[in-house]
């Protein structure tokens, strides 16, 4: 990437967080100053390339599998990823659904002393998102591919799961995995 690149790329991803955080204080929710911070820094267009750099700052999600005209992965809008961090705690994470840029803004609310994993089922998304983090030097993100309706890691807590699929119910898995205080993010469906 060259100079003129990667100043247009930082200036439209702060004309991008700029716009979040103006909409998040107008409803009356301000973003917290940590997820502000990791929106300005995580570089979104290395998690999809191929994609313009005014497109990846364009806060629309971007399907990256889709087969027999279904979407099967993407990586999320930055205005809905946010929205769940700004109600997401913890220092030691799994996020559920691996699309590498949320794992990155993860990586950066954690601290230096807190952990990411990353768990999707497919593991077309999970080789994408290992690639991506790696590129953009997030090689301590954990990937792991399999069926999050199960435990991860067998005996392991985190004190936040964050949940980035669409969810009728909660696996008991998703509970068990949790420590005492624990917080999980989940967009439930409730009555449709
Ligand atoms: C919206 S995408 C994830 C977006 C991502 N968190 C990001 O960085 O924007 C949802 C992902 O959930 C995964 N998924 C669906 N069911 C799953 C399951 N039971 N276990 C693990 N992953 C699952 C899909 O394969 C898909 O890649």
């Amino acid at each position: 990437m060259n100079a003129d690149t990667t100043t247009s790329a930082e200036e439209l991803r702060n004309v991008m967080v700029d716009k979040i955080v103006e909409e998040h204080q107008w409803r009356g929710l301000p973003l917290r100053a940590d997820v502000e911070r990791a929106l300005r820094k995580v570089p979104r267009e290395l998690f999809i390339p191929g994609v313009s750099v005014e497109d990846a700052y364009a806060d629309t999600a971007v399907i990256t599998k889709r087969e027999n005209n279904m979407n099967l992965s993407s990586v999320s809008a930055p205005n809905v990823i946010a929205d769940m961090l700004n109600q997401a705690h913890g220092q030691h994470i799994l996020e559920i659904g691996s699309g590498g840029y949320n794992a990155a803004l993860l990586r950066e609310i954690a601290g230096p002393n807190g952990s990411v994993t990353t768990v999707d089922i497919d593991e077309d998304v999970t080789d994408r998102a290992r690639a991506c983090l790696d590129a953009a030097g997030y090689s301590d993100v954990k990937v792991v591919c399999a069926d999050a309706e199960f435990e991860i890691e067998s005996g392991r807590r985190y004190d936040l799961i964050i949940v980035t699929v669409g969810s009728w119910d909660i696996p008991t898995a998703w509970v068990d995995q949790l420590t005492n205080d624990g917080t999980l993010v989940v967009p439930l469906r409730t009555l449709g």
